[in-house]
């Protein structure tokens, strides 16, 4: 299919309405396009921005065929969407993102076998669907060892570090109980985090972001700091790897790979076909950001510069650190800005309330200065 140009005027149609549609329909906005969001919560984050929500069920196909008859272009801002749900609309009307990243994205298993499949290096695993192959595969992996659900997880969410022998009853005792599959991966101790985003038209062409790198807190991004401090020739390689990976699966839109950096080369940990966290340091301190990017490679609009403007610190603002940050506004340094997403609800210590980007050229102070943050009160249970 040539694709379609699709000028400022015209409506875009974003499936979930969490911060990243917040931030893609900001940025349509700017450029004059019209907004409608499709999420159950009324008062979503994207919803507060656009020019129309829908309320309903993301698995409601009614209501996204709905959306889709008012729209030009449709698009997703997250991966655990139905893909049976966005196939089906692909059909019908455009969505050049199309629902094949998604299938592979949702599946930890699925996401990595393809990736080796098509020669990309990833972190050792195995599957683990019963008992005898858990103890397989910790006897193969060795402690320490990362259990992930297959399906569901994000921000550190259905993991947990093995350290011994005495934790795996219980998960015996969860897998004798469900269907439920997971992944077993060796534990990596790594030099660095780091990721790249591509974005990546259905002609061919892409461009890319500067490396991000990227700190965790309890397995949920904390810190992403530009440049990263790993050599050029890391950052050439992971580059050049993120490409192949969006041309391998032939993404158009987005594609955010994240890395772990190890004295045996770069390894992929994960993929997100959608704007990404360690992305949002591009609206302040990129020329066009990811949001916009993405906006333009879906309505066939040229790329925009991706170049770094100046270095940057993003923080994340999570609920348990909310009401510090808070209290710290009226103090601020005029280098630092605040995007909160107007979440209504932040009873949750770890969900993600908004960030800070501080433009640093000195980044071990911010990192100094944000480490001291309040426990999260975590259970890191599948
Ligand atoms: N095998 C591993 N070895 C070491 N750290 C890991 C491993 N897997 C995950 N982590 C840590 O947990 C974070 C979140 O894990 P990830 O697999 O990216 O899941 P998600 O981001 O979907 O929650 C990683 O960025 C990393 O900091
Ligand atoms: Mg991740």
């Amino acid at each position: 299919m040539i694709p379609k140009t699709i000028l400022p005027g015209a409506t875009i149609g974003i499936l979930g309405g969490g911060q990243l549609g917040r931030m893609t329909a900001m940025e349509g906005k700017r450029m004059g396009y019209d907004i409608i969001c499709l999420d159950p919560n009324p008062a979503s984050p994207c919803g507060q921005v656009a020019d129309e929500q829908i309320v309903a069920d993301l698995n409601d196909l009614k209501a996204a065929i709905s959306m889709a008859e008012k729209v030009d272009v449709l698009i997703y801002e997250f991966e655990n969407i139905n893909v049976q749900l966005v196939e089906t609309l692909a059909k019908q009307y455009y969505l050049p993102q199309k629902s094949r990243i998604l299938a592979i994205t949702q599946n930890r298993l699925a996401e990595k076998q393809q990736l080796q499949k098509n020669g990309f290096s990833v972190v050792p695993f195995r599957l683990v669907s019963n008992a005898s192959e858990l103890k397989c595969g910790v006897a193969e992996l060795g402690y320490p060892c990362v259990l992930k659900t297959v399906y569901g997880g994000y921000d550190g969410k259905g993991q947990q570090v093995l350290t011994s022998d005495q934790q795996l009853k219980s998960i015996y005792e969860m897998l004798q109980s469900g269907n439920q599959k997971l992944v077993l991966e060796k534990y990596i101790s790594f030099a660095a985090e780091i990721s790249v985003i591509v974005a990546r038209k259905e002609t061919g062409e892409m461009v890319t972001y500067p490396v991000a790198e990227n700190i965790h807190r309890e397995n949920i991004l904390h810190l992403t700091i530009v440049p990263a401090r790993i050599s050029p020739e890391i950052q050439v390689a992971a580059t050049q790897i993120a490409k192949q990976i969006a041309a391998a699966f032939q993404i158009t839109g987005l594609l955010a790979v994240e890395f772990f950096v190890t004295d045996q080369g770069l390894l992929v940990n994960e993929l997100a076909p959608r704007p990404h966290n360690s992305g949002h340091y591009t609206w302040d301190a990129c020329y066009v950001s990811q949001f916009e990017q993405l906006i333009r490679t879906v309505c066939n609009l040229p790329f925009g510069a991706t170049e770094l403007l100046t270095p940057v610190v993003m923080v994340n603002i999570l609920g348990a650190d909310l009401p510090q940050i808070l209290k710290k506004i009226p103090n601020f340094q005029k280098n630092t800005k605040i995007h909160l997403y107007g979440k209504r609800n932040n009873q949750d210590a770890k969900r993600k309330m908004g960030h800070l980007i501080i433009k640093t050229d000195q980044p071990e102070q911010i990192i100094k200065e944000y480490s001291k943050k309040p426990e999260l009160t975590h259970d890191l249970c599948l």
